[in-house]
């Protein structure tokens, strides 16, 4: 095991790449390590981070205690049944690096989600999601290191507790479980979906009637692309804020007063707003306070042009939230992590 980097810089560790450090960081190469590494944060009565790619946090202040980046790597094949193929992969993996790899196997299933940044042991815990597909559309089981009961865990898909940018390890979960492998159901046989508006738009113009697979691959890359900053160039989170998720009266009000909100069924009848319109509505896109900004393109990402601080960022979060709340009375949960 190597040994942990004391008061070790966190910005290349962070997508929006804030300047915190952490009092100690470990690299982990073999999930095999955690029961020795929890244990050794347990009896030092300090603090402990799990992080992947960093595409899903803020640091908001230093970590006062250990840091744990998951760096394991492995793609495992389980079982292949008929048409379907059940395939674990490391935590540590780079998420587009695997849906890449799925499609040179000819394993479909995945490509909706080319390009979301972050590793493959962060996708369930906030459910990944884009263009009409979910990871719990495609999630077979996934395989922990639990350090309050110190046992491994396997947790069907069901025991996930898989929900809109949600899952167990939000919740009875956090803190506790260290993802170490996630296995996914995936087919040999293609089975695309391409309903998603802006899928659709990108596969229409450029003459696309049947959609393969790897046709929704480059489709989902180029609107990504054209639409999302690529965090090595321009530092963020992705989506900073949740889009809102309102049932009964709340719903028809807002729709009642504002038609032309986009939204969603979600389950159990209520209804998915989208906070980018909202924020848009607000003027907010393209605003730049020092070097902590709202991306031109998108009103959901918040940018670090440079040099801001997680103060800067979280105040600009603050009072996007408060010009909502006054103009639409909706309340905008931000998306990541925020570490204080
Ligand atoms: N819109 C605006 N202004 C904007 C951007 C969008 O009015 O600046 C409107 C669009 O016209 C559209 C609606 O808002 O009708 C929704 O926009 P979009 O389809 O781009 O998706 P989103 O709701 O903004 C969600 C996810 C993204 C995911 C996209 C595509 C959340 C919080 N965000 O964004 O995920 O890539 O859908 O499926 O659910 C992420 O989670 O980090 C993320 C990037």
């Amino acid at each position: 095991m190597q040994p942990a980097l004391i008061d070790a810089d966190l910005s290349a560790f962070n997508t929006l790449h804030l300047a915190a450090r952490a009092a100690r960081l470990r690299l982990v190469d073999d999930a095999r390590a955690l029961p020795a590494l929890t244990a050794e944060a347990d009896a030092s009565g300090e603090p402990l981070l799990i992080l992947g790619g960093g595409s899903n946090i803020v640091f908001g202040a230093d970590f006062p205690g250990t840091v744990l980046h998951m760096r394991t790597r492995g793609i495992d094949v389980l079982t292949v049944d008929g048409e379907h193929i059940t395939v674990a992969v490391a935590a540590g993996e780079a998420w587009h690096d695997w849906v890449t790899h799925t499609l040179a196997q000819g394993w479909y299933g995945l490509e909706n989600l080319a390009l979301i940044p972050g590793t493959v042991g962060a996708a369930p815990v906030q459910n990944i999601g884009a263009y009409g597909l979910e990871l719990a559309d495609r999630l077979d089981h996934v395989e922990a290191w639990d350090r309050s009961d110190r046992r491994w865990l396997r947790l069907d898909r069901d025991a996930c507790q898989l929900a809109y940018r949600d899952s167990v390890f939000k919740r009875d979960l956090a803190g506790r479980a260290i993802i170490t492998r996630v296995a996914f159901k995936l087919t040999l046989r293609p089975d695309v979906r391409a309903d998603y508006a802006d899928l659709q738009r990108e596969l229409a113009a450029t003459g696309i009637a049947q959609a393969t697979p790897h046709d929704v691959y480059r489709a989902v890359c180029a609107v990504r692309r054209r639409k999302l900053p690529d965090p090595a160039q321009l530092g963020n989170a992705g989506s900073f804020f949740r889009n809102p998720v309102l049932a009964g009266d709340a719903a028809s009000r807002l729709l009642a007063e504002h038609p032309e909100v986009p939204h969603y069924p979600a389950p159990d009848g209520a209804v998915k707003f989208a906070a980018a319109w909202f924020i848009d509505r607000c003027g907010w896109k393209g605003v730049r306070r020092g070097d902590a900004g709202v991306h031109e393109r998108q009103a959901l990402v918040l940018v670090n042009h440079g040099h801001a601080t997680a103060g800067e960022l979280l105040a600009l979060a603050a009072d996007i939230q408060s010009s909502v709340r006054d103009r639409f009375g909706v309340w905008l949960e931000p998306e990541p992590l925020i570490v204080r």
